[in-house]
């Protein structure tokens, strides 16, 4: 039996680790804190937010207060930390929530963990934990920059993020590294490439792209459409970090990532063939500043260390999302609702 603090776990990635952990974990718990902003919806827990198993709390990781009810309310064994400010677009136009919640936020975590961990809290010397305990920080293969036309990301390359987004999720890779190496509190991180599947916001690629194919609006192409990016079903990611939780050395980051590069416009005229429209509805657009032109993830590490690699195929996996999308338009005609539509003409009209 453990008690996992997930944080975020009402946002894409979270919400899809939550129901997958209690699926296959039958005796764990989860402590789910979210703050429920944008990108944080409930509708995404289902019926989890009855299961005795799961307990939700509305909370910014930012308030120390809070975070330090939560672990004397809850002994917490694990936290997976998946809170934060996801999208570069937003993080281009209001860089400095991404800098409170996901550097100031993490940080925030970390010390609650150390706190609450440590056999003995006020020796600052000693590094001797609680066992069993274990702190993963879901990071994103972002924080490595952009490459050329060849190579991938391992985990030994230096750092050298380009958006406010990546910056801010590559301070908070180095807070956790610096918890590991000064105070020995026993750490993952993970980076991962782009997810993909149900219950994603639509302000990325893939769901924005299919909300507007759905209703026969323009999809808004940066740029000549020609960046890469190399996409992970969000189950496979789930499975990734349920893995590294289990199996992974402390202190060590490992890489995920599903082998799928594929250049944006393939996946706009993949969606539209598959929803039977024409490509008369793609609309090139003024490209994002500072557009990192390729990512792809080598996760060699993962796989030879760990034995995960990933079950989806890219075309099974965007069957079925598509699929998921035209089933649940109510969730999505929800979620497009307010400051949605605020957002929208902000960044494209
Ligand atoms: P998301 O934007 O869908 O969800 C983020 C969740 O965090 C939301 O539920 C939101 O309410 C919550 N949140 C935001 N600020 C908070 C705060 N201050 N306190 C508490 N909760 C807060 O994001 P996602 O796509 O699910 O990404 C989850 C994590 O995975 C993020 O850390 C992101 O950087 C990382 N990641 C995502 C991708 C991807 O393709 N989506 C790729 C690599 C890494
Ligand atoms: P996104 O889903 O925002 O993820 P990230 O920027 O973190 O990789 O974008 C994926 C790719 O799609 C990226 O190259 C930007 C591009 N893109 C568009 O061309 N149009 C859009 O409307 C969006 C949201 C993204």
């Amino acid at each position: 039996m453990n008690t996992v603090l997930v944080t975020g776990g009402a946002g894409f990635i979270g919400s899809n680790f939550v129901r997958l952990l209690l699926d296959r974990q039958a005796d764990w718990k989860v402590v789910n804190v979210d703050a429920l902003t944008y990108a944080g919806n409930l509708e995404n827990l289902g019926p989890l937010i009855d299961d005795p198993r799961h307990v939700f709390v509305k909370a910014d990781i930012r308030d120390k207060q809070a975070m330090e009810e939560v672990f004397l309310q809850h002994r917490i064994d694990m936290v997976v930390n998946f809170a934060a400010e996801s999208h570069v677009d937003r993080s281009i136009m209001e860089p400095e929530i991404f800098l409170t919640t996901n550097i100031i936020g993490t940080q925030v975590l970390l010390e609650a963990a150390k706190r609450h961990w440590k056999v003995i809290p006020e020796d600052k010397y000693s590094k001797e934990y609680r066992e069993g305990v274990r702190f993963l920080q879901v990071s994103t293969d972002e924080v490595y920059g952009a490459l050329g036309r060849s190579g991938k990301f391992v985990e030994t390359m230096p750092l050298s993020p380009n958006s406010p987004y990546s910056v801010s999720k590559a301070s908070a890779d180095l807070l956790v590294r610096a918890y590991y190496e000064t105070f020995g509190l026993p750490v993952n991180i993970t980076r991962c490439s782009n997810n993909y599947g149900p219950y994603q916001f639509p302000e990325k690629l893939i769901p924005l792209m299919l909300a507007n194919c759905m209703v026969g609006k323009g999809l808004p192409v940066y740029g000549d459409g020609m960046q890469v990016r190399d996409w992970l079903h969000v189950s496979d990611h789930c499975l990734a970090i349920e893995t590294v939780l289990l199996e992974g050395k402390v202190g060590e980051v490992y890489n995920v990532g599903g082998n799928n590069e594929r250049a944006n416009i393939d996946i706009v005229k993949l969606i539209l063939r598959t929803l039977g429209k024409g490509e008369e509805l793609i609309t090139y657009v003024k490209d994002r500043p500072g557009h990192d032109r390729r990512y792809a993830i080598d996760n060699t590490k993962i796989t030879t260390e760990l034995g995960w690699t990933p079950k989806y195929t890219f075309e099974q996996g965007m069957d079925e999302t598509i699929q998921w999308y035209v089933d649940n338009q109510t969730w999505m005609e929800h979620v497009v609702s307010g400051e949605y539509q605020a957002y929208y003409g902000r960044m494209y009209e």
